[in-house]
């Protein structure tokens, strides 16, 4: 696996993959990788010839009072886990690289409406740093395809309506969530729980679980908030501090009404330093 720092490096080996009518898929990660980034690649696999990842701990996606220099960095680790899913490629680029006038004066990219709830509401400017980076990024790699987790339902959404607004011609590929044994999604941010909080975390897949049962038990007469609040109340029970837990459209994530067939139900929640996140699709 070639590793490429410059930007001018990488359009140099695109080039000639196109140049010999290759096709490419695009896996972006902030690094830290476990199964769940791996199975992005190995999909990635599926629908281009050659695959590139990139590492990069996008500052402009956090938060003022989050802390950047905190998030786990483990590249060596990380390469050695692209390669044996034979990663053709790793995009390594410093912050100087992606903005070298900095965050605050780089334009950017606002994905109205569908920023602003659940995770936007308590990360102002998340999903503004994460619609540049991606575009960005599109732009560097220009690739055919591009793989994200469902694990991040609300990041996928907002790609995809950056991608319809913006007529961008990168096709999008949703992978599922690979999860624990116990339930736990993956995440970079499971390495900030205790060995007992771990035993706790499966709490909220297992709150999103019985949520769904509700609801297809329930079907058009459920009452949402009552619902929602029974949701919370197991998860304090547990431990776990809920941030947000709301049934929402699938696609415009606005909170569902009793009519709608295609939903999703999104949560977050605090667990000792982690705060978690995760989903569940619900068809009716
Ligand atoms: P990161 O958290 O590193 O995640 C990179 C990709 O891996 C995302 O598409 C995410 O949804 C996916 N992923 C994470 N955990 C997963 C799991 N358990 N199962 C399947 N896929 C999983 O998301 C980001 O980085 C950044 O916001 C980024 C898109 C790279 C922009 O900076």
């Amino acid at each position: 696996m070639k590793t490429v720092e410059n930007i001018k490096e990488l359009r140099t080996q695109v080039k000639s993959w196109r140049m010999q009518g290759l096709t490419i898929a695009f896996v972006p990660t902030m690094g830290n990788l476990h199964q769940g980034h791996l199975s992005l690649v190995k999909a990635a696999h599926k629908y281009a010839d050659k695959v590139i990842a990139s590492i990069f701990v996008n500052p402009m996606q956090f938060g003022a009072n989050e802390d950047i220099d905190s998030y786990p960095r483990t590249l060596e680790q990380d390469q050695e886990q692209l390669v044996s899913v034979n990663t053709d490629l790793l995009f390594l680029p410093t912050p100087a690289t992606i903005y070298p006038k900095g965050t605050d004066d780089n334009a950017y990219v606002e994905v109205p409406n569908i920023s602003a709830l659940h995770c936007g509401a308590s990360r102002p400017g998340h999903f503004r740093g994460v619609a540049t980076v991606v575009c960005k990024l599109f732009n560097i790699v220009q690739p055919d395809v591009a793989c994200f987790g469902t694990k991040d339902y609300q990041q996928l959404q907002v790609i995809k309506t950056m991608i319809e607004d913006l007529s961008m011609s990168v096709d999008i590929v949703p992978v599922e969530t690979i999860r624990e044994e116990s339930g736990l999604a993956m995440s970079s941010r499971n390495g900030y729980l205790t060995a007992k909080e771990k035993t706790t975390a499966p709490v909220l897949y297992q709150t999103l679980q019985w949520l769904s049962e509700q609801l297809h038990k329930g079907q058009q007469t459920i009452d949402f908030t009552a619902l929602i609040t029974q949701a919370s109340d197991r998860l304090a029970q547990a431990g776990l501090k809920t941030d947000y837990i709301n049934i929402c459209h699938a696609k415009t994530l606005e909170t569902a009404v009793l009519d709608d067939k295609e939903m999703v139900i999104l949560a977050a929640a605090y667990l000792g330093k982690a705060r978690l996140i995760d989903n569940l699709p619900v068809s009716l």
